[in-house]
């Protein structure tokens, strides 16, 4: 049960950076060269579909998932919040990013993006959140890395 609650843990933190990469490395470039009306309508039906599957669904498995593998490795919240050890804090950091994450995602998915049709500022707005949302995502696959060396 715990490699398969670990194995969804990855398979979920996969499609959420691996999504998040598509789009920067494969699907921007093209979509930016397409008429402004097609490529803001694109973006707005992908997003859409990767919102779902991404925010609203992968992040809180995430979370849920990444608490049953806080129990398998044997850390409380107790440990977490005391800084008990290297990897209760090496998770303390994981976890505020996560947060941080969780934040972005909702203000990009749910307020700049769907009006990113509306003004160049929402368009901009919605691009750098989406960004920082890739580079947070690469900074928690480095501390989970670290978790998995011990801490
Ligand atoms: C965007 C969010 C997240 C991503 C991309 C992510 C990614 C990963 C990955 C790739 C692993 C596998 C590392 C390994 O081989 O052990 C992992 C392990 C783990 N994750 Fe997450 N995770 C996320 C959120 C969380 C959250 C919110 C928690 C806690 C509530 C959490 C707790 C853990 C724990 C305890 C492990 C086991 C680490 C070990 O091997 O000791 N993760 N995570």
């Amino acid at each position: 049960m715990d490699s398969l609650i670990m194995a969804v843990h990855i398979l979920v933190a996969s499609f959420w950076i691996g999504g998040m990469l598509f789009m920067v490395l494969a699907l921007s470039p093209y979509v930016r060269k397409l008429p402004e009306d097609v490529s803001v309508k694109a973006y707005q039906e992908v997003g859409k579909r990767y919102s779902f599957w991404g925010t609203v669904v992968g992040l809180p498995l995430l979370f849920l998932t990444g608490l049953y593998n806080m129990n398998t490795m044997g850390v409380s919240f107790s440990d977490l919040l005391g800084w008990k050890n290297q990897y209760a804090t090496t998770l303390h950091h994981k976890i505020h990013l996560f947060i941080l994450t969780v934040i972005l995602a909702v203000v990009h998915d749910f307020y700049v993006g769907p009006r990113s049709h509306l003004s160049k500022k929402f368009k901009v707005s919605a691009r750098i959140i989406g960004v920082l949302n890739l580079v947070l995502g690469i900074f928690i696959i480095y501390f989970a890395a670290k978790l998995r060396m011990g801490g």
